[in-house]
C-alpha cells in the first residue's frame, strides 16, 4: 500500500510517500522558519497562507522523485492534530479534496502517533513493545508502546514541554526563533558547572515533569545579572549549558525510570527535542550502562516531516478504510485518548 502523507499542523510542511512494502520511496520538506524569524515565533495566518502556496508542488515533487503519478497512490494521510486549526485545515482538505477526486480512501493522522512511531522508519527499526520519550515544542510525555494503537500515558509534564521550555529559554537569552537549536549551540560555548540552576521533579517518584520553574529560574538569574551593559556573551553560553544540562538530566532520569517501572528494555525517543546531541549523547551512555537499547530517528525525522504521517496512514489504512471523504482538524487532542477503528 502506498500513501501519500502531508504534514501541516505548524510551520512546515511536510510530504511522503510510504510504502507498506519498500518503506519510504520519498520524502520532502519546507520550513518556514525564515518566514517566521522576523516576528519571533510562529504567526498562525500566514503559516496556513504559506501551507496554501507549498503543499501541491511538494505532492508532485514526491511523486516525480517515487516515480509515480498520483493515479498509483492508494490512500493520503494528514495530520488532524493536534495544531494549529487553520494550519491542519490545509492539510486536512488538500488531502480529503485529491481522495475524492482520486477515488482513493483519506485518513487523518495524530501528528504524535506520527512522532512516537517515527523511529520506524529507522533500519534498524525497534520492535515491540517499548517505552517513548515524547520531547516536542507542545508535549514531554512517556509512553509505553506495546503496538500500533496500543499507547499508555507513564508521565506528563504539568506545565512547559520541554521544547517550549527551550524555546522560551533561548528568548530570554536573546537568541532568534526557532530557540531550541540555537541556545544548544550556545550551550556548546559555556562551562559546565558555572551557573547553577535546579533540577525540577527529579527526586518526584513519579514520571511527570515540569520546566516552567527552570525557565523562571533562568529568567531570575538573567535579571540579577544583568549589568548596564547587558550579560557577557560567555555568560549567556554558560547559563545556556547549565539550562540544557539540567533539562537532559530530568529527561535522562524521567525515561529511566519509566524503563524500571515498565520493566522493559527498549527506548525510543521522539519528537524535535530528540534532535539535541547533547541528550542523545547521554541516553546514549545511559543505556549502554543497563544493556538498554536505544533507538533515535534521524535527525529529519525527529522534527515535523510528512514521512512520519505518511507511514502512520499506511498502517492505519491497512487496518481499516474510512468511509467518506467527511472531515475535521482537531487542534486540541491527547494522543492518550486515541481511539484506532478496526477492520469489521
Ligand atoms: O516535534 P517538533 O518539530 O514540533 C512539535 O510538534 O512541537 O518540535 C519542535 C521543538 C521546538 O521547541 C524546538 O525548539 C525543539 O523541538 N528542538 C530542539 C532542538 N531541535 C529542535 N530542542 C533542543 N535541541 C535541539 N537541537
Ligand atoms: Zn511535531
Amino acid at each position: 500500500m502506498r500513501v501519500l502523507g502531508i504534514e501541516s499542523s505548524c510551520d512546515e510542511t511536510g510530504l511522503a510517500i510510504y510504502d507498506t512494502r519498500g518503506g519510504l520511496l520519498a520524502h520532502a520538506l519546507h520550513s518556514q522558519v525564515t518566514m517566521h524569524e522576523a516576528y519571533g515565533g510562529v504567526v498562525p495566518e500566514l503559516a496556513s497562507r504559506d501551507h496554501v502556496r507549498r503543499v501541491v508542488p511538494l505532492a508532485r515533487r514526491v511523486l516525480a522523485e517515487a516515480g509515480l503519478n498520483f493515479a498509483d497512490l492508494d490512500g493520503i494521510a494528514y495530520t488532524q492534530g493536534p495544531g494549529l486549526a487553520g494550519a491542519l485545515l490545509v492539510g486536512a482538505s488538500v488531502a480529503n479534496g485529491l481522495g475524492f477526486a482520486l477515488g482513493k480512501p483519506v485518513v487523518g493522522v495524530h501528528h504524535l502517533e506520527g512522532h512516537l512511531l517515527s523511529p520506524l522508519l529507522s533500519d534498524p527499526a525497534p520492535g515491540f513493545p517499548f517505552v517513548a520519550l515524547l520531547v516536542s515544542g507542545g508535549h514531554s510525555q512517556l509512553f509505553e508502546v506495546a503496538g500500533v494503537g496500543r499507547y499508555r500515558l507513564l508521565g506528563d509534564t504539568l506545565d512547559d514541554a520541554a521544547g517550549e521550555a527551550f524555546d522560551k529559554t533561548a528568548k530570554l537569552l536573546g537568541l532568534p526563533y526557532p530557540g531550541g537549536p540555537a541556545l544548544a549551540r550556545l550551550a556548546g560555548d559555556g562551562r559546565s558547572g558555572a551557573a547553577k540552576l535546579p533540577r525540577p521533579m527529579l527526586e518526584s517518584r513519579d514520571l511527570d515533569m515540569s520546566f516552567s520553574g527552570l525557565k523562571t529560574a533562568v529568567l531570575t538569574l538573567v535579571r540579577r545579572e544583568t549589568g548596564p551593559d547587558g550579560l557577557s556573551a560567555q555568560r549567556r553560553a554558560d547559563i545556556a549549558c547549565e539550562f540544557q544540562h539540567a533539562v537532559v538530566d530530568v529527561l535522562v532520569a524521567k525515561a529511566l525510570a519509566a524503563l524500571r517501572a515498565t520493566g522493559l528494555s527498549r527506548l525510543v525517543v521522539a519528537g524535535g527535542v530528540g534532535a539535541n546531541r547533547e541528550l542523545r549523547a547521554r541516553l546514549a551512555a545511559a543505556a549502554a550502562e543497563r544493556r538498554v537499547e536505544v533507538f533515535f530517528p534521524e535527525l529529519e525525522f525527529c522534527t515535523d516531516n510528512g514521512a512520519m504521517i505518511a507511514l502512520v496512514g499506511a498502517l492505519r489504512l491497512a487496518q481499516s478504510v474510512p468511509a467518506d471523504y467527511a472531515f475535521s482538524v482537531r487542534p486540541r487532542w491527547e494522543l492518550a485518548s486515541l481511539e484506532i477503528p478496526h477492520a469489521p
